[in-house]
């Protein structure tokens, strides 16, 4: 066998899916006007796609997205004040706002991050000019004004439509601490003190925490505590956390990568006092050393392969995280959330290391579009995720400068992915050809596939292959679809990207080749591209 064939290769290599019923029929083949990409078409690739058995909802909050006290992702990026010359509305950027409404941004992460566990609520509430300015020890030692705080953030996600994640200082909080920042958000109004102390700053009904953090990578930057010790910490800072109104799920700070004994402790003591375990994963070209993770942009091919490899171990970790959690929750009550997930490369030349500023190629859009298929596939245990992070901080959606901003190539990505928002997963079987580099083999194609609160479906194919393109042939089993659109994201080089003078280097176009006929669907992915088909 040359390729990958992904029902014989781990559960985790195989896509969870639904399939399309008696496929009859006709041939929707509009011409694409993609560019064409002169080089070799390779071997084919062959997806069965169970449409008649549609398995777990992709949850919506899979696509949210991470906002930290750090660099420009806040202050500048998000939060310009209401008297910026920059167009805004209360202090948000209008821009940004509405390029964020526009992917349907379901779920924001705040404040942190390491940031979290040196956060004090209350050095974010009341006039501005009154709060106190600290220094940032995490992001670059610059001040921090504290003039995005709790309103600011409910605020943000109010105008978004989005719902609330909000981290918990736990490392070095105290447990009154975040009862009492919980009881000021949610307390009903004309109740505590600390409700009325809410009004007096401005909001008189009580906002949802849909999801509290209790606290983030406490075997590190949160504490550097032992998982037993962490757990522990955890049921306690849980036990004082009581919502005044909403639900308010608690997720626990949880391993990253391949920690699995994290996870172990983690389930065992805390398992029943918990709604979700996070689960930390950065994508590195070169994982041997932080210090040397590989440039963003100017790459050689090898890096793209490894980055690609790399970040495909997200499947792994998952599969044998969810394993034992399994063991302790067989019922899958604790979701996984996969709250920080991305690229991390070194920080863009000239800039602040601390920063983490970096710019965002096609390269990303292909690790981003490999991990919602990969989401898609666990949609039983992930039920939350948030990519680091939205604006200006690592594999951002989007970066500022000044009065600028530019749609990234993982924006784009997030928009094609639209319609898995709160769709159901379909069962997927792949047999995919192999894109070799050096002494790396990665299966050429991902997919996955669901359908859509609109009845109908959509499969995302993406081809890592930089150099040919790959022909698919797709079954739709158990349904009856007879048309078939497409929009396809690809670019000419590995590393293209868009600037703040070039910002549609990148972007989505039509697709018009894919063909049905008889309930197949034929199909060929140019190298190096992101293909997403919607059926009827
Ligand atoms: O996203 C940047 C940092 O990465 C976060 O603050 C931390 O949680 C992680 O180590």
């Amino acid at each position: 066998m040359t390729g990958f064939n992904l029902s014989f290769v781990p559960p985790a290599r195989m896509f969870g899916s639904t399939p399309i019923r008696g496929l009859a029929l006709a041939v929707a083949a509009i011409a694409a006007p993609v560019s064409a990409q002169d080089k070799a078409e390779g071997p084919a690739a062959t997806v069965t796609i169970r449409a008649d058995e549609p398995g777990p909802q992709v949850h919506p909050d899979v696509f949210g997205q991470f906002m930290e006290h750090l660099g420009t992702g806040i202050y500048g990026g998000v939060w310009v004040g209401e008297d910026s010359p920059i167009p805004n509305d209360s202090g948000y950027r209008s821009d940004v706002l509405q390029a964020l409404r526009d992917i349907k941004v379901p779920m924001v992460r705040w404040p942190g991050g390491c940031f979290a566990d040196e956060y004090h609520w209350r050095d974010g509430i009341g006039a501005p000019e009154n709060r106190p300015v600290k220094i940032n020890t995490n992001w670059g030692g610059v001040n921090e004004d504290n003039s995005f705080g709790t309103h600011e953030f409910m605020g943000f996600a109010e105008r978004l439509g989005a719902r609330t994640y909000v981290s918990a200082n736990i490392g070095s909080g105290t447990p009154a601490e975040t009862s009492q920042w919980v009881e000021y958000m949610t307390a009903p109004a004309d109740t505590t003190v600390l409700a009325k102390e809410r009004e007096e700053n401005g909001r008189r009904e009580p906002w949802t925490v849909d999801y509290l953090g209790i606290g983030n990578e406490l075997w590190g930057c949160g504490g550097n505590m032992r998982a037993e010790y962490a757990a522990d910490v955890t049921n306690r800072f849980i036990t004082f956390a009581k919502p005044g109104t909403g639900e308010m799920l608690k997720i626990a700070s949880g391993p990253s990568d391949a920690n699995y004994d994290w996870t172990e402790a983690m389930m065992k003591i805390s398992g029943p006092h918990i709604d979700g375990l996070a689960l930390h994963f950065y994508t590195r070209p070169r994982d041997e050393k932080w210090e040397d993770k590989g440039p963003a942009l100017g790459f050689p091919e090898s890096e793209w392969a490894s980055t690609l490899d790399h970040t495909q171990q997200m499947d792994e970790y998952i599969t044998r995280h969810s394993a034992i959690m399994d063991r302790y929750d067989p019922e899958k009550r604790v979701m996984l959330a996969v709250d920080e997930w991305g690229t991390w490369y070194d920080a863009a030349p000239g800039t602040n290391p601390g920063f983490l500023q970096q710019q965002n190629s096609l390269r990303d859009a292909m690790v981003a579009a490999l991990n919602i298929n990969i989401f898609t596939k666990h949609a039983e245990r992930v039920k939350m995720a948030a990519i680091a992070q939205m604006v200006n901080v690592l594999q951002a959606m989007l970066l500022t400068d000044g009065p600028r901003m530019v749609k990234t190539p993982t924006y784009h990505v997030f928009d094609l992915y639209q319609p898995w928002q709160g769709a159901d997963s379909l069962p997927v079987e792949l047999d995919s050809p192999v894109y070799r580099m050096d002494d790396i083999s990665i299966p050429a194609v991902s997919v996955s596939a669901v359908r859509g609160a609109d009845g109908a479906f959509h499969v995302a194919l993406v081809n890592v292959d930089p150099n040919a393109a790959h022909p698919v042939g797709l079954r739709l089993e158990g349904v009856d679809a007879a048309r078939v659109t497409g929009r396809i994201l690809t670019a000419s080089q590995m590393d293209a990207h868009n600037t703040f003078d070039n910002p549609g280097t990148v972007a989505p176009e039509p697709f018009g080749g894919a063909k049905i006929s008889g309930g197949a669907i034929s199909v060929t992915l140019p190298p190096k591209s992101i293909v997403v088909l919607q059926l009827r």
